[in-house]
């Protein structure tokens, strides 16, 4: 039988299953294959859709030269044997949403596609991108049952991103230099953490007054809010799929880098049975260490009001798929 390169892919190598194509799926699927990471399967409900950009990005393989094969395809069976599979698909937020108002729509379609892509690729690790991030990373846990480590939500590395980048823009330097450190839920009451975000070694805390340390810290905290207000018409997508490839680059290249990631809790900073933003050590098994730091009395405080409110996301979340 004569197979197009669109249909199959042969080789079950590197392969990455990206589930929902909206503009964080495809960008994300168009930042593994030029980084020549692996081949990527995008699938998606809407017909049409996984294939038409599946097609678009090997039509440009020629140009960016990477040798990855991608595929779309609305069939969750041809993601099988994926090493990776990212869920991004859900609603994003429209304006004055918070994350949690997408809950009802989102926690349905999350559960759904980690059950279908994780019976294809039971061997897989699972990284949720989809909001409310942590609490759908929890109920995708549970519905598969996978091993803890092998479940992340992907938001520490993009909160920690803008926190770098607003660092770097307040003080004129090169954001390479700048190292940021973003713990908690993903939303308004996660916990910026002035004294561990460092330029090359020199705490802000050293650098900045305290009001300009809060005001970066406030526009980190709204930093996903920022952009669905500027944009109107949905989220933001470059610095998301950044971030998931990131991580999906540190787990395919066993390169044990030490990222904070929304990852099941059983006592670290008190908190259990939770999924939240802490630092972590990510390599090919998953999350091969939760990392606990020293926190002060506050920034404590600040993690257990984030937990909570993830706390009774999960509550809400767990009584609304029973019925
Ligand atoms: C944001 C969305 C992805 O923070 O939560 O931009």
């Amino acid at each position: 039988m004569a197979s197009s390169p669109m249909s199959t892919i042969p080789d079950t190598g590197n392969r990455v299953a990206v589930i929902g194509c909206g503009r964080v799926g495809s960008t994300l699927a168009q930042r593994i294959v030029e980084k020549n990471l692996a081949d990527v399967v995008l699938l998606d409900i809407v017909n049409g859709l996984p294939q038409a950009l599946a097609l678009d990005l090997l039509e440009a393989r020629g140009i960016e030269r990477h040798d990855c094969q991608i595929i779309g395809t609305c069939d969750y069976a041809e993601t099988a044997g994926s090493a990776i599979v990212v869920i991004t698909a859900g609603s994003p937020r429209k304006p004055g949403m918070n994350r949690d108002d997408l809950l009802q729509i989102n926690a349905k379609i999350v559960v759904e596609a980690a059950k279908n892509a994780i019976a294809h690729s039971p061997d897989a690790l699972l990284i949720i991108v989809t909001n409310p991030l942590d609490i759908l990373t929890y109920l995708a846990w549970q519905a598969t049952n996978l091993p803890p480590r092998r479940v992340m939500g992907m938001a520490g590395v993009l909160d920690s991103a803008r926190f770098q980048t607003f660092i770097a823009m307040e003080l004129g330097v090169c954001v390479r230099d700048v190292s940021a450190l973003v713990l908690g839920g993903h939303g308004d009451l996660m916990v910026p953490l002035p004294r561990y975000s460092t330029v090359n070694g020199i705490p802000i805390t050293e650098l900045m007054d305290t009001v300009t340390i809060e005001r970066l810290v406030e526009r980190t905290r709204h930093g996903g809010a920022e952009i669905v207000e500027l944009m109107q018409t949905g989220g933001a997508y470059f610095a998301p799929a950044s971030s998931t490839c990131l991580m999906v680059e540190a787990i395919l290249k066993k390169q044990s880098r030490q990222v904070p990631a929304s990852a099941y809790l059983q006592g670290e900073y008190d908190l259990n049975d939770i999924f939240i933003g802490v630092p972590c050590r990510l390599g090919c098994r998953g999350i091969e260490r939760v990392i606990e730091l020293n926190l002060t009395d506050a920034e404590h405080e600040a993690l257990k009001s984030s937990a909570e409110s993830v706390r009774q996301g999960i509550k809400k979340a767990s009584e609304m798929l029973k019925n």
